[in-house]
């Protein structure tokens, strides 16, 4: 298992929709880091599920899913089993179903080697629920990036209508309030904003000023490091 605490890793988590991907994405292009969607995890463990007609009460053969999954993220494509599922894993059913899986201690436990694996020279921007809290306890920068509801149903909403996936933003509202709600109150590593971890309200905010931020609040966490 690569896990090197010399490497430098900033975690962003939030809850759905809130944009963190895109300034994940983008703040590792900014340093040169490599980049975790841990999200793709879980829907991949969905997706797959959903493929072989799995019970969601189904904890342990979830898990056994989870442990065994065989994927490939290869510049912004992701694959399961060979197949091209980028845009697959996407869908609200894979986001409902990840949401409700990710509840599982067991699932939980068997995919925080992978994640840690992608902790990799010469940094790692990690995006999630758990990933200051959990996956990378000691990342230089914690951020826990949010908006609210709304303004992340709207952008939901033409995230996918740019996809050419079908949509109604009262549904998105609703799924994205009760995705909140399981994600923050289940019992194992729920979505809260620890401590340590600097809070971003990208509500009236643009991406640029949002990645604008992380960059410069990483820049200072490097800087205090060195003093
Ligand atoms: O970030 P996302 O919407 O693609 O994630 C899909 C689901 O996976 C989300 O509802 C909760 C779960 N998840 C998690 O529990 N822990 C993570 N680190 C990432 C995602």
């Amino acid at each position: 298992m690569t896990h090197n605490k010399m490497i430098p890793v900033v975690a962003i988590d939030g809850p759905s929709a809130s944009g963190k991907g895109t300034v994940a994405q983008r703040v590792a292009k900014a340093l040169g880091f490599h980049y975790l969607d841990s999200g793709a995890l879980y829907r991949l463990v969905a997706l797959k599920s959903l493929q072989e007609d799995i019970e969601i009460a189904d904890e342990a053969k979830l898990a056994e899913i989870a442990a065994n999954l065989n994927v490939a993220f290869e510049n912004d494509e992701i694959f399961l089993d060979n197949c091209r599922v980028t845009d697959e894993i996407r869908t609200e059913e894979c986001g409902v179903v990840a949401s409700k899986l990710a509840s599982y201690h067991r699932v939980r436990e068997s995919l925080v080697a992978r994640q840690r694996a992608f902790r990799k020279s010469p940094g790692l921007v990690a995006d999630g629920r758990d990933m200051g809290s959990v996956i990378f306890p000691d990342a230089v920068l914690k951020v826990f990036l949010t908006a609210s509801a709304e303004i992340r149903a709207q952008r939901r909403y033409k995230q996918l209508m740019e996809k050419g996936i079908n949509a109604n933003i009262k549904v998105l509202l609703e799924d994205i309030r009760v995705r909140d709600d399981r994600d923050s109150n289940r019992s194992v590593a729920p979505l809260q904003k620890s401590m340590d971890a600097r809070l971003l309200d990208t509500t009236s905010l643009s991406i640029l000023q949002a990645q604008n931020c992380v960059l410069e609040w990483y820049k200072a966490s490097c800087a205090n490091r060195r003093v």
